[in-house]
């Protein structure tokens, strides 16, 4: 009896090394080439932002003797997430999609000592000429009503590949280590459903922003003094 081929659903469902033993594996892995040479484009997006705050910091380094940021962590986005994001904001679940719509695949976190270092840096990336700023969101002037500061952007990145010039997005954060902290224990809390004394925890949150903004303030006053600035 003539063996029916499985759907490609069923196919789709099994785990990796399964589809590598279906009859024709290749069509599987094409269908996906797209997607994955998407990834890689926001991959090399990622790099060209990260060279340039790299060289920034060797510059300021020899300058001012000091460096403008403590570290840089850079992640593209989930293959998850991305679908889930789509989803949430009903658009086409397709790769054009993808590109269009989302701002934050490839992302770039900037954590600095200093407030004043994350625009001084800010601003001497998106001056340079082949970067545009898409959009700003400026949560430090103006925190979330949570507590909430960084410094987003948008920027508009060009990439060389052996076909030709693409632009990319890439998001980039940039906050204080202080600010840093505080983000990620609040991201915890509003990723975790029913804990107990939730609005306490919101409030006491918002008091550690304003605690954490105040403290950052004057860690820069101190250094601007040891500076001979102020
Ligand atoms: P999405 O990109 O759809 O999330 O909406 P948006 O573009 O309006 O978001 P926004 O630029 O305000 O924030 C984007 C990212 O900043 C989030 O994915 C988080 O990483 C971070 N972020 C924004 N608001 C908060 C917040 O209240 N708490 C924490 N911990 N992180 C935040
Ligand atoms: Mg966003």
């Amino acid at each position: 009896m003539e063996q029916k081929q499985d759907s490609i659903e069923k196919i789709l469902d099994r785990n990796f090394d399964e589809i590598m033993q279906t009859e024709h594996p290749e069509y599987v892995l094409r269908r996906v080439r797209p997607f994955l040479e998407l990834m890689m484009e926001y991959k090399c997006a990622l790099h060209e932002v990260e060279t340039k705050l790299h060289v920034l910091n060797e510059e300021f380094a020899m300058k001012y003797q000091r460096n403008p940021f403590e570290s840089i962590k850079s992640r593209i986005k989930e293959p998850e997430s991305i679908v889930n994001k789509l989803r949430r904001k009903n658009l086409p679940l397709t790769v054009t999609s993808m590109e269009e719509n989302l701002a934050d695949i490839a992302g770039i976190r900037v954590i600095c000592s200093f407030c004043d270092d994350i625009y001084t840096i800010a601003e001497l990336l998106v001056q340079q000429d082949d970067i545009i700023l898409l959009e700003t969101k400026d949560y430090i002037r103006n925190p979330k009503p949570n507590g909430y500061r960084s410094l987003h952007m948008i920027l508009d990145i060009p990439i060389f590949l052996s076909t030709g010039k693409r632009h990319m997005k890439v998001e980039v954060q940039f906050r204080t280590i202080a600010m840093d902290f505080w983000a990620s224990l609040e991201h915890k809390v509003k990723y975790k459903k029913d804990i107990p004394h939730s609005e306490e925890i919101v409030a006491e949150l918002k008091e550690c922003a304003d605690v954490i903004s105040a403290m950052d303030c004057r860690m820069q006053e101190i250094r601007k003094k040891l500076e001979g600035e102020a």
